[in-house]
């Protein structure tokens, strides 16, 4: 642990609520697009198949980058107010470029219409699409600018924690199988978030790859890109992005949790090897993306297929089991942050079930291209890291005390329900064969296909109303709170 002043301490916390206020912002914006395509699924609102597109596009990137972005600001917090010092000037850069990433990602999708989607597969955001050519190079160019603050943040991150840890063997926890005891005892939030943290660098430095490689496509048509290779780079990059963002809020998890239940939450040899098991096969899970590439090499798909059951075990199985450890008998007050952090691990755990039903070879060839798909990471993004992320601003605004923080209410429930029938009809979908990316199901044949399609669009579109009207109705609590607690800093 460090100490911090508090004037330093104010600093952090203004940088860490200019980026709440941000992200309480933006998260209902992307939560609206999502409405707007499910309620054009279920034929309630007409809009363009090309604004359908440049949403879904617009939501995807949006979604993943500003929960990643979140993530990673709330670590930047954490770790610069207790375990390493963390430059503030930094933390304001990578804000500053973050803000003008979104803002031209938002001009190249919802004013140029891109619309290729999160994947952009090659060479789609080239060839016979409707969306304007400045808006390739405006959203390529955007997503640049964000892999740079990203990248410059995690690096930060990295070398002072070294700094403090005393190099990078120690952070992944090395330490704890030499014969001597550990020099210093390595926290559980330092070494996941390491793991964590490493894992995004490898993944931001393949997106700037591919980012490159598409802007060098767009300012030169006649080169030749491989489409598999494109394809691969994506799918390691936002695979990676998106799982590294549930673990960096495991991360503070592990800290914060042993405050409510008065239970240690110690690294132990397993949990070392558990996080270690992890970054490895976490790199090669997205191969479970391209089981439908058969020009793919078999033996990355046997390896896919492998790694997506090993990835889902060590890391899941240790923190579940930590979880309910930490719970067990323990006299924890009820209060918001733990029940988030519960509710928050089951949604993890059931999307991650589902998410590895869906990597089964045999599943797959059926549930492919689904609604099945966006149900699994909609349940542990939605249901699983944004828990954790609102648990956290819910720590701050109760001024990092656990007897501040407040009971969950009607609200908090209703939002839990909201979300939870928003997901159903996304499985009943996958289910029932519904296909992913459909603007709407006017145009299939078979007619209990279109039919439940539609039904299950407009159920769906109804509980995303319910979920955002208590979700801003839970914001105003928060936000009051979060701006008092700016005033009310204790070291
Ligand atoms: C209540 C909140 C949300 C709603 C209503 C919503 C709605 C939707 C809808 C309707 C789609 C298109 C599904 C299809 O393929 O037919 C979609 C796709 C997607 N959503 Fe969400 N979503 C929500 C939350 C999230 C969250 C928290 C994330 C976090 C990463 C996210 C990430 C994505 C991504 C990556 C796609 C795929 C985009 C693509 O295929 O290019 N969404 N969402």
């Amino acid at each position: 642990m460090i100490q911090v002043d508090i004037a330093e301490k104010q600093q952090h916390k203004k940088l860490f609520v200019t980026w709440s206020i941000t992200f309480l912002i933006l998260f209902p914006v992307l939560i609206t697009l999502g409405f707007l395509m499910r309620a054009k699924q279920g034929q309630l609102i007409d809009i363009s198949m090309n604004k359908f597109y440049s949403f879904m596009t617009l939501h995807g990137l949006g979604m993943a980058g500003v929960l990643f972005s979140i993530a990673i600001a709330s670590l930047y917090y954490l770790i610069g107010t207790r375990y390493a010092r963390l430059s503030i000037k930094t933390g304001y850069f990578a804000y500053y470029f973050i803000v003008i990433g979104v803002v031209g990602l938002v001009i190249g999708t919802l004013i140029g219409e891109f619309g290729a989607g999160w994947y952009m597969l090659y060479p789609l955001p080239f060839k016979g699409a409707y969306w304007t050519e400045w808006s390739i190079g405006m959203s390529f160019f955007s997503i640049l600018i964000l892999g740079v603050a990203w990248l410059i943040q995690c690096l930060h991150i990295l070398i002072e924690l070294s700094r403090n840890y005393g190099g990078f063997k120690n952070m992944i926890g090395w330490q704890y199988f030499s014969k001597n005891s550990p020099v210093k005892e390595l926290p559980s939030i330092v070494l996941i978030s390491t793991i964590s943290l490493l894992a995004s660098v490898f993944a931001v430095l393949a997106g700037a790859v591919m980012d490159i490689l598409f802007l060098m496509q767009y300012f030169e048509p006649s080169l030749e890109l491989d489409p598999l290779m494109m394809k691969n780079i994506i799918f390691f990059f936002g695979h990676t992005i998106v799982n590294a963002t549930m673990y960096l809020g495991i991360a503070w998890l592990y800290a914060l949790l042993p405050e409510f239940t008065k239970r240690d939450w110690k690294v132990t040899k397993l949990v070392v090897i558990a996080w270690n098991c992890t970054f490895f096969f976490i790199l090669f899970a997205y191969f479970h993306h391209l089981y439908m590439d058969f020009v793919q090499p078999m033996s990355l798909q046997y390896i896919g297929q492998f790694a997506s059951y090993f990835s889902s075990i060590p890391a899941t199985a240790v923190t579940m089991f930590g979880v309910i450890g930490q719970f067990y008998r323990s006299k924890t007050r009820w209060s918001m942050v733990p029940t988030m952090f519960l509710l928050g691990v089951a949604g993890w755990a059931i999307g991650g079930f589902a998410a590895v039903v869906d990597s089964t070879i045999t599943i797959n060839k059926v549930l492919h291209n689904t609604l099945w798909v966006p149900a699994h990471f909609h349940t542990y993004m939605l249901m699983g890291i944004v828990l954790i992320i609102f648990a956290f601003l819910y720590y701050i605004s109760a001024n990092e005390n656990t007897d501040n923080d407040i009971k969950p209410g009607l609200s908090f429930w209703v939002f839990m329900g909201g979300s939870y029938g928003f997901l159903l009809m996304f499985y009943l979908g996958g289910l029932y064969s519904i296909p992913r990316r459909f603007s709407d199901y006017a145009g299939i044949d078979t007619s209990a296909v279109r039919e439940t399609g539609t039904t299950l669009a407009q159920i769906a579109a109804f509980s995303v109303l319910i979920l955002l009207i208590a979700l801003l109705s839970m914001y105003v609590k928060l936000i009051k709170r979060l701006f008092h607690s700016l005033k009310t800093i204790t070291v």
